[in-house]
């Protein structure tokens, strides 16, 4: 039954809520979906896998998120913020690497105004004709992210984290609304930004049908990139005693997202790397085609823990770089340096 329901997925990039209950809820044809889900990519993307750099800029966050670790109610946080040097420095060793997409994230940090986001993202537009601008820093109003966008950032990243709005209100604090998060993320498109979306995978209180209510808006939004992560919890926050997400309904929704969303930019994230030795490997495997390395210095990683034992918070970026290259490789997947945009329908190559 799962079998042709892969099979129908494959085909008609979609399935019926009932349906994808079935796909999400069994482990029966795991294998079945990775072989299609790696067909598919295969087809639009071949065996390239993009990397983009990502520069954590600050660990000031005016939300107190439930789930996160730097959250502004968490008091044992030691706060850091970049500065415009700094953020060029991680540009400038980024670029040496071959990264040809640098990731601006950071909490929902007020001290920097539009003005600032406006000079170091046209600083790095600047010296970097040829790299994407990812912008990763929250929830903003549609005239600060337009912008950011005039001043030179091409993408913006910015989760969703659940479409569902009785679950949005389990993992965040009354201030925050999912509709001001959907509009930001509609904002975004209209600016012409290449949006990404997504959602943690196993966070507390999440069903089934809260998955398919994210797989249903995404297909409303029809992101760029959809990044997905297992929830880990984080000793310091409210949800220390929860169960970290599932590795492998991690991994069945990767195969589901590609095959839902053909042409679309998935991450391995840090989170699967976290969860599992080889999670990121495995994300590839089941569809994945990017990866996140850091490129924050060093003496900041550790500050920006948004769960327990995230890795590659001790080693520099070019070590990152290279254990990520041979990683790739081991699978039979290779790194390029290239600006990674996403394919549109019409660039399948076969
Ligand atoms: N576990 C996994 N992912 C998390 N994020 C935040 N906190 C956690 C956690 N405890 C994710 C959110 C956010 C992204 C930057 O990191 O989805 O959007
Ligand atoms: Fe950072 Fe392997 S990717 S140490």
């Amino acid at each position: 039954m799962s079998d042709l329901l892969s099979q129908k997925l494959y085909l008609a990039s979609d399935l019926t809520d009932g349906e994808f209950a079935i796909l999400i809820e069994s482990d029966s044809f795991d294998e079945e979906l990775r072989r299609l889900a790696d067909l598919v990519r295969r087809s639009y993307y071949g065996t390239d896998v993009y990397v983009r750099g990502l520069i954590e800029i600050s660990n000031y966050c005016r939300n107190d998120c439930y789930y996160c670790g730097i959250r502004r109610g968490n008091h044992f946080v030691e706060r850091y913020r970049l500065t415009r040097g700094e953020i060029l420095d991680c540009c400038r060793i980024g670029y040496e690497l071959g990264y040809r997409t640098f990731v601006i994230q950071g909490g929902e940090d007020t001290f920097y105004s539009d003005e600032m986001i406006c000079e170091i993202v046209s600083a790095i537009r600047e010296l970097y004709v040829d790299c994407a601008i990812t912008l990763s820093l929250g929830e903003r109003s549609y005239r600060s992210y337009k912008s950011f966008f005039d001043s030179g950032a091409n993408r913006y990243l910015l989760r969703h984290e659940t479409a569902d709005s009785e679950h949005y209100v389990k993992l965040h604090p009354p201030e925050m609304s999912l509709d001001n998060r959907k509009r930001c993320l509609f904002d975004l498109k209209r600016i012409g930004y290449q949006v990404g979306s997504g959602f943690m995978v196993g966070s507390p209180y999440q069903t089934t049908q809260n998955i398919i209510a994210d797989l249903r808006f995404l297909q409303e939004l029809q992101p760029a990139m959809v990044g997905i992560g297992s929830f880990i919890s984080h000793h310091q926050t409210p949800f220390s005693n929860f169960r970290s997400g599932d590795l492998k309904l991690t991994l069945r929704l990767i195969s589901i997202l590609r095959l839902l969303f053909p042409y679309s930019l998935i991450p391995a994230t840090t989170a699967l790397g976290t969860i599992d030795p080889v999670g990121r490997e495995l994300g590839i495997l089941a569809g994945a085609n990017v990866v996140m390395p850091n490129l924050s210095p060093v003496n900041v990683r550790k500050k920006y823990e948004l769960y327990d034992n995230k890795i590659c918070t001790g080693e520099e970026a070019a070590e990152c770089r290279h254990c990520l290259t041979r990683r790739i490789a081991s699978i039979g997947f290779n790194i390029v340096t290239n600006i990674g945009n996403v394919k549109e329908m019409k660039d399948k190559c076969s």
